[in-house]
């Protein structure tokens, strides 16, 4: 019979759905540290430090020693390949630190975009070559989940139908070998923020690509319950004339996930993609708050820029600003806890970063 498959054994079953069920449980979100190399550059260059391993482990270390507290909003962290492999001062291996806090640690496995050829200015995901290797080793070394980001560009004749069919395929065959090593698999199909698009447009792009995803993540056998969807917010474009309310972007961005993302499907840990931290809050917040649609799924973040603007700014490479780097951290996360139940009082938290734009144009993480 041309349908037959075997779904994935009981117990593997019960181990991807175990994780991916307590990464999105009530009022718990993903920390985002998995920056690259280059990426981790820039962020220290804005404070005036320095790209080298010291001062990456030195900003990692400041977030996985942070007051136990963070445990009760973050449930997952993602790490770069560099950093799981990294030692605190005494020590000890971030990987052990972050389990101790009871949070999960997850890896960027992709290894960055290139460009498809023809296209204009389209993209796809690197990273199959070895990809079940390196997820076993990963898995062996303390992960339990990963991530894959894919990227979508609104324009004049963009998304293509073949940056979308590639995209959606490649996320799906990525996530079929993540279970098969026992990694619960985030899915990321980044529509990006980039152009004067209106929230309409957003919209209807990010039904179609998360319709090719969920398409592509059934031909390929990907296991739902043992899955977990990290998409953009429905917003429009960043230089959209027109202004929207965050009720407006959560109604939008609901409506396309109720008409594409299956029920089974345990939890959406939304990415921050260029807003300001209490943008990112206040529409988490709308998301999970809207009635205009049935949301049969956790909705929660899955941050990196609107988790950690505040906190390396207060740090700012000074081994005396330390706390005042967590503080930041543990602020900006429990605010996005707080949103992720629909129980965040838009404006009460500020950060040392404020309402800064955190909008990169063609973002690469
Ligand atoms: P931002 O929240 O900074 O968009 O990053 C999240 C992420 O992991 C992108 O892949």
């Amino acid at each position: 019979m041309t349908t037959h498959f075997s779904y994935p054994e009981p117990a593997l079953q019960e181990e991807l759905r175990r994780i991916a069920n307590a990464i999105v449980r009530p009022g718990h979100g993903i920390l985002a540290a998995d920056e690259s190399t280059g990426t981790m550059g820039k962020r220290l260059q804005a404070i005036g430090a320095e790209n080298t391993e010291e001062n990456r482990r030195k900003y990692r270390q400041l977030l996985f020693t942070s007051d136990k507290e963070l445990a009760s909003y973050v449930s997952g962290v993602i790490l770069y390949h560099e950093t799981l492999y990294q030692k605190a001062d005494d020590g000890t291996p971030f990987v052990d630190l972050i389990k101790r806090m009871g949070i999960i640690p997850g890896i960027k496995v992709d290894q960055g975009v290139v460009p498809l050829m023809g296209s204009e200015e389209e993209s796809t995901t690197q990273g199959l070559d070895d990809l079940g290797k390196r997820c076993a080793q990963y898995k062996k070394d303390g992960c339990d989940f990963a991530k894959w980001r894919c990227v979508l560009k609104i324009g004049a004749n963009t998304p293509s139908f073949h940056a979308i069919a590639e995209n959606a395929n490649v996320l799906a065959r990525y996530a079929s070998i993540c279970q098969m090593n026992g990694l619960v698999p985030i899915v990321e199909p980044e529509v990006l923020m980039d152009g004067a698009h209106d929230l309409e447009r957003a919209q209807k792009v990010t039904e179609v690509v998360l319709a090719f995803t969920y398409k592509a993540l059934s031909d390929h056998h990907v296991f739902l319950e043992g899955s977990l969807l990290k998409p953009n917010m429905v917003l429009a474009g960043q230089s959209c004339p027109k202004k929207y309310t965050p009720q407006q972007a959560a109604e939008a961005t609901v409506l396309a996930l109720s008409r594409t993302v299956p029920p089974a499907m345990p939890g959406v840990c939304f990415l921050s993609g260029g807003q300001s931290e209490e943008e990112a809050t206040v529409h988490l917040d709308a998301i999970n708050r809207t009635t205009i649609a049935k949301k049969p799924w956790a909705l929660t973040f899955s941050y990196g820029r609107a988790l950690q603007a505040s906190a390396i700014k207060a740090w700012g490479a000074k081994e005396a600003q330390v706390k005042a780097g967590q503080e930041e951290l543990l602020k900006r996360a429990r605010a996005n806890s707080q949103a992720s139940l629909g129980q965040y009082a838009a404006g009460t938290v500020s950060g040392a970063a404020g309402q800064q734009g955190l909008f990169v144009k063609n973002h690469q993480y």
